[in-house]
């Protein structure tokens, strides 16, 4: 018997994490309040799963995997036997907090409730619980059948055991987790793309770019490379002795940059030495040299799928024309 994993709340996120969990081969209920919502569900799983197989991108069929999924209006029957809820409500702290009461009482005593908020920590709705160890965020990005990322918050309340089992059931969904190990507002990837977005909105107010030149500068260039790599690789990479030489060299103008935008952060030899031991350590054993390689080899590659894929333009090839 595979394990069952519970949907609470069948939206935009709860569809996709069905999907997710599903095509990993997990047995999967989704509720919702709202029956006209349930209704429309299995037709969504059934054409996203269509869309996937379009792109070959499944290894079972879209009716074998949409078998796992089932629906139901009764909370109690939907997280029966489940070892994890995802719970996939609108981000109101009131409603997250009523739900998180029903589903601390309605779910097995082991199952782990994980929530999908994109910006309220765990603490602020299941700290009042019995069960408020079990409890954590997990926030995925959207929509986690394409972007494998997924946030995993725990309040300090939160048991340490339950962090990894949670990792564990979804690295076996195949989703990718990552720790956040504070409560801050944002996370982490929505803070850097909040870094990011602020900057653009500075360039755009001061006239130094347009939108369109702000946007295609981060899409021909460092986009592509932040599509495999993140940006203390990228810097490592883009200069001759790694992250401590990179800060060396432009660790001044970073800092400018910062200054004039207010922000005085700056990178401590402390902080670089602690970066760059833990980039050491994720590629023991291999060369500048060898990483360099590996990065001109993934653009290489990302270089034959675009020609292959795009004309002049930007828009994606090869999906049917009716929609
Ligand atoms: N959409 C995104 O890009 C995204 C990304 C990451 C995380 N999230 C988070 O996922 C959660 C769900 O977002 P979404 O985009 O799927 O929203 P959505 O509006 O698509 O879906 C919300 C669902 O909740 C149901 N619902 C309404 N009232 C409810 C109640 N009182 N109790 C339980 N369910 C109720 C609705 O019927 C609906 O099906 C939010 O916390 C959101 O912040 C969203």
């Amino acid at each position: 018997v595979s394990d069952r994993i519970a949907i609470a709340a069948g939206g935009s996120i709860g569809v996709a994490f069905a999907i997710v969990f599903a095509r990993a081969g997990f047995t999967v209920c989704i509720w919702d309040p709202d029956q006209e919502r349930l209704n429309l569900v299995l037709p969504e799983v059934k054409a996203r799963l269509d869309d996937l197989t379009t792109f070959a991108l499944l290894d079972e069929s879209t009716a074998t995997i949409a078998s796992r999924i089932k629906v139901s209006s009764d909370l109690a029957q939907a997280v029966k036997d489940a070892i994890l809820v995802q719970e996939c409500a609108p981000e109101n702290v009131d409603l997250k907090r009523d739900l998180f009461g029903r589903l601390n009482e309605l779910a097995p005593g082991d199952a782990i409730l994980a929530s999908s908020s994109s910006a309220m920590p765990v603490s602020r709705f299941a700290a009042h619980l019995a069960g408020s160890s079990r409890c954590l965020v997990a926030h995925p990005c959207n929509p986690p059948y394409l972007l494998p990322v997924i946030e995993l918050v725990p309040a300090p309340f939160t048991d340490p055991d339950v962090v990894e089992h949670a990792h564990d059931v979804y690295v076996r969904a195949g989703l990718s987790p990552v720790l956040v190990r504070k409560e801050v507002e944002g996370f982490i990837f929505n803070r850097l793309q909040g870094a990011i977005l602020r900057e653009a909105y500075c360039l755009v107010r001061d006239g130094i770019g347009s939108v369109e030149d702000v946007d295609r500068a981060v899409r021909e260039g460092p986009g592509r490379r932040w599509s495999f790599m993140g940006p203390f690789e990228t810097a490592s990479l883009n200069t001759r002795g790694g992250i401590a030489a990179h800060a060396q060299k432009l660790g001044p103008a970073y800092a400018r940059m910062g200054a004039e935008r207010g922000q005085n952060d700056p990178w401590t030899p402390d902080l670089v030495a602690d970066v760059a031991r833990q980039l050491q350590d994720l590629n023991p054993g291999e060369s500048w040299a060898d990483r360099v390689a590996w990065r001109d080899d993934q653009l290489l590659q990302l270089a034959r799928m675009k020609r292959n894929t795009t004309s002049t333009s930007d828009e994606p090839a090869g999906r049917p024309a009716a929609r």
